[in-house]
């Protein structure tokens, strides 16, 4: 298996988040996110699964994997993001017209739809992101268009088009499709809600990442006391999930935080480029990955600001890393309960299992015996066939 493990020279030990980081993520919006999603009418925690027969395995002492690929009602925690973000925008919207800002609850009971089919929101997507949009505009009535890069598979583009939605496919990559969604949302006067930030647009993305706080806290809750974590593994795709979990982990746990191992695909392993560099790197070009939520070849601003510095180490993965941690999951280890993990959400377990393989990169990572892990699975299997097809592979 091909692998790269990366050292943050610039990881910092402090026990509160640099101003930097605050910035991009302040704890109000990260708290009020919580609130709301807390009291929405689909809510329900998902398991933090504990694996002591694969921790064994494995020789560390702790693996809870926290499974999204049950986050309700989309298979994947991108369901806290976007269609949080569009009925905070919708809230917005009757606030600016009316002075007064509707509940979340009223938004989500259907008291506003007629307010909510006034707007148009559009977002680039390689899949999860686009679904929980085209999911949130059906429940509260607004209208949705989705740009898909290469590589998105039928099955996850009939996965958004289910929630009617319109799908556009772009000629190019992630990047190709948020410059063709940027371009047409000007012209047509849709509101562009995009999981990832540059210059010049922050706000809704900086939404989206809030309504991600809500899994890391539901983490921390379920650990039991005095067995904090020590490492946490995260997929990175432009970088917001990991942003998310980084500061609310800084927030609980101060200076005594988890190391956090940032998971890229080889292909598109941006944040490890930018950490190596100390300034923000793009990669142009196609990714061709089967983790397809993680081909992104450059970095959100915001989750930067938190990255550079929350961040303990990158690895880069291959392919096979995912697809082996895929049929492991699904198999169990010692009656460990299975976890069906698409194939993003196998990475964070790709990861460690190729790290524990690799004596160097496991003394960079600071992994041993001692080492409680937690790892993210972000999604089911969402392309069945294709998950069927990686489970037959021996
Ligand atoms: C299943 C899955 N996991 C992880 C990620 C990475 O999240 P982010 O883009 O916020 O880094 C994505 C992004 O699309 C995803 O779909």
């Amino acid at each position: 298996v091909a692998f790269i493990a990366t050292l943050n020279d610039a990881l910092s030990n402090a026990a509160l988040p640099p101003q930097e980081a605050e910035r991009a993520m302040p704890e109000a919006g990260c708290r009020s996110a919580v609130d709301d999603l807390s009291r929405w009418p689909v809510y329900a925690q998902t398991r933090l699964a504990d694996l002591p027969g694969l921790a064994a395995r494995l020789g560390i002492a702790r693996l809870w994997v926290k499974d999204e690929g049950a986050r309700r009602p989309l298979s994947s925690f991108k369901a806290l993001g976007a269609a949080y973000a569009l009925g905070e925008h919708i809230r917005d919207q009757i606030e600016a017209a009316s002075g007064e800002r509707p509940g979340y609850d009223a938004i989500w009971a259907g008291k506003h739809r007629a307010e909510a089919a006034k707007i148009h929101v559009s977002a680039a997507s390689d899949g999860n992101h686009g679904r929980s949009l085209a999911w949130g505009a059906q429940a509260l009535g607004a209208k949705c268009t989705v740009y898909l890069p290469h590589g998105v598979s039928d099955a996850r583009a009939d996965a958004i088009a289910e929630f009617g939605s319109t799908v556009i496919h772009v000629d190019g990559n992630y990047e190709d499709a948020i410059a063709r969604v940027t371009s047409d949302s000007a012209r047509d006067g849709m509101v562009m809600l995009q999981d990832t930030s540059f210059p010049g647009y922050v706000d809704h993305c900086r939404r989206i990442m809030q309504g991600y706080t809500l899994l890391a806290e539901e983490i921390m809750d379920a650990i039991p006391q005095g067995t904090p974590p020590t490492h946490l593994f995260v997929q990175i795709g432009c970088g917001g999930l990991a942003a998310a979990v980084a500061m609310a982990s800084w927030r609980r746990y101060g200076a005594a935080r988890p190391r956090l191992i940032a998971i890229e695909p080889s292909v598109a392993d941006s944040l490890r480029r930018s950490i190596e560099s100390g300034s923000a790197e793009i990669i142009a070009g196609e990714h061709p990955t089967i983790m397809i939520g993680m081909a992104c070849g450059e970095v959100s601003m915001l989750a930067w600001d938190v990255l550079k510095t929350a961040t303990h180490s990158v690895v880069a993965i291959d392919d096979d890393a995912a697809a082996r941690a895929m049929r492991l999951a699904a198999r169990g280890v010692d009656g460990d309960p299975t976890i069906e993990m698409g194939e993003t959400g196998a990475a964070g377990l790709g990861a460690l299992m190729a790290a524990l393989d690799d004596a160097e990169a496991k003394a960079k990572l600071e992994l041993g015996p001692d080492s409680r892990v937690v790892l993210l699975n972000t999604e089911a299997a969402i392309d069945r066939a294709a998950y069927d097809r990686i489970l037959a592979a021996a």
